[in-house]
């Protein structure tokens, strides 16, 4: 009935989450209102070691992807699941560490760190960088060498996969602004930067093809062609590289006509494609690292609005607005994304009401989700919007002064109050 078996209806008829009533706890908390399933997350990364464990034994790594969701709650579950992270800015390492990861389990993404955040990452020790253009390759040996220390790095390739996605998503085909190519050679220009760098280790090369797949097969082209690079690598330099991080990228249900391939075989074809070149190339397996984002938050968090609005034109469309829209959730207004709903109140009743989602701002773009079934709404009902755990409370703004939503963790069965609601004053607190 439901897209993720974390829900069902309580005899009140109300969508209960893990088992608590999420009409209840809207009254406890107020709208708009974020709620995560601490259960789901650590079923995702219970998977995802299972599903690992399988294809490479112990010669893996599971590296959440912070952008997702980063705040000091997920920090803290993680770190206690054999789980490194993925951070792409000073801001991130910091709510990293203050979450508790150790910064040696933290490797840094970004496409244009700064001198200062390169300058907090080697000064906090983290475990690596992903190097992903040429002035960073000087800036981060002249800061490690300044410190008298090693840095370890990872070089971000792109191998040419062009995944089905939503374009903006995309990232290992050739026109991205992410990573070097293999084949106009400047994977291997960067490579020699690295290599006669002499505070730099480099200890393996990543990939990252694009978000939402819902397919195994660009993971594993994507496998074949890092892997084989990898032993070109040592044909050219005498360099065998220990590891091989993967990305991001596995999809999930946002709709009922969302259909991923398991993740069983996701990751099993991306490493039958990855140990076939390893045994044609005579090179030892190396060890995998992946970065799922998306896949152990999204489904794990609901947004509860309340009803305010709403208006039918006959023939056209009919609005429904809630209390809030673009600013705890652009996604909609960024990649036209869509998203189950269900009135949290009336749960079990048909939905048979066609309605297009509208949030508070002053934008006609400022949907939350466009043409789905719910029960027929009235103002004053509690909205549950599905599949928003990732991206969502990550990309918030504060656009026509709104403050941003609390977030609540769902754990033990009861909900608990991790980031408090911005107040009015917090929207100013920075103005001098
Ligand atoms: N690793 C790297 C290097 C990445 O750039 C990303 C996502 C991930 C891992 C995690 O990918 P995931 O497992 O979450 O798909 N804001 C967009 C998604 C942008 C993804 C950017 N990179 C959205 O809301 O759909």
């Amino acid at each position: 009935m439901f897209l993720y078996n974390h829900f069902n209806i309580n005899e009140k008829g109300h969508l209960c989450m893990d088992g608590v009533d999420t009409v209840d706890i809207a009254k406890t908390f107020g709208t708009p209102l974020y709620v995560i399933s601490r259960k789901y997350i650590e079923d995702a990364i219970n998977e995802y070691h299972r599903i690992m464990r399988a294809n490479f034994g112990d010669n893996y790594t599971i590296a959440y992807a912070s952008k997702a969701l980063s705040a000091k709650f997920i920090y803290d579950i993680i770190k206690d699941m054999s789980v490194h992270a993925d951070v792409v800015s000073g801001g991130e390492i910091y709510t990293a560490l203050a979450g508790g990861m150790k910064a040696e389990n933290l490797h840094f993404h970004g496409g244009n760190k700064t001198r200062n955040e390169i300058g907090y990452a080697l000064s906090v020790g983290i475990g690596s960088f992903v190097i992903d253009n040429f002035q960073e390759i000087a800036i981060i040996n002249d800061l490690a060498k300044a410190k008298n220390i090693t840095a370890n790095v990872i070089l971000r390739v792109k191998p040419g996969v062009d995944a089905h996605t939503h374009e903006f998503i995309q990232t290992g085909k050739e026109d991205t602004k992410f990573g070097f190519g293999i084949k106009d050679g400047k994977a291997f220009e960067a490579l020699n930067a690295i290599i006669s760098s002499e505070n730099l280790n480099l200890i393996g090369i990543h990939c990252h093809i694009g978000s939402q797949l819902l397919e195994s097969k660009p993971f594993a082209m994507a496998g074949g062609i890092m892997a084989d690079f990898m032993a070109e690598i040592r044909e050219k330099y005498g360099i065998t590289l220990p590891h091989l991080i993967m990305g991001g990228g596995f999809g999930v249900k946002y709709t009922y006509s969302d259909k991923p391939e398991s993740l069983d075989d996701m990751i099993k074809n991306m490493a039958d494609a990855i140990k076939s070149s390893c045994a044609k190339n005579n090179f030892p397996l190396p060890h995998i690292t992946i970065e799922p984002g998306r896949s152990v938050v999204a489904p794990s968090g609901i947004t509860l609005y309340e009803v305010g609005t709403v208006k039918e034109l006959p023939g056209i469309r009919n609005y429904v607005s809630v209390d809030g829209g673009m600013t705890d959730n652009p996604r909609y207004a960024l990649y036209d994304a869509r998203y189950e709903c269900v009135i949290a109140d009336r749960a079990g009743e048909n939905r048979d009401y066609l309605a297009t989602i509208a949030g508070k701002c002053c934008e006609s773009g400022d949907l939350v989700t466009k043409d789905i079934y719910i029960q027929k709404p009235q103002p004053g009902d509690i909205l549950a919007v599905f599949t928003t755990g990732a991206y969502n409370f990550s990309m918030a703004s504060n656009y026509n002064k709104t403050p941003r939503p609390p977030l609540v963790l769902i754990e033990n069965g009861k909900p608990v109050l991790k980031v408090r609601g911005e107040t009015y004053e917090d929207l100013i607190r920075l103005e001098i």
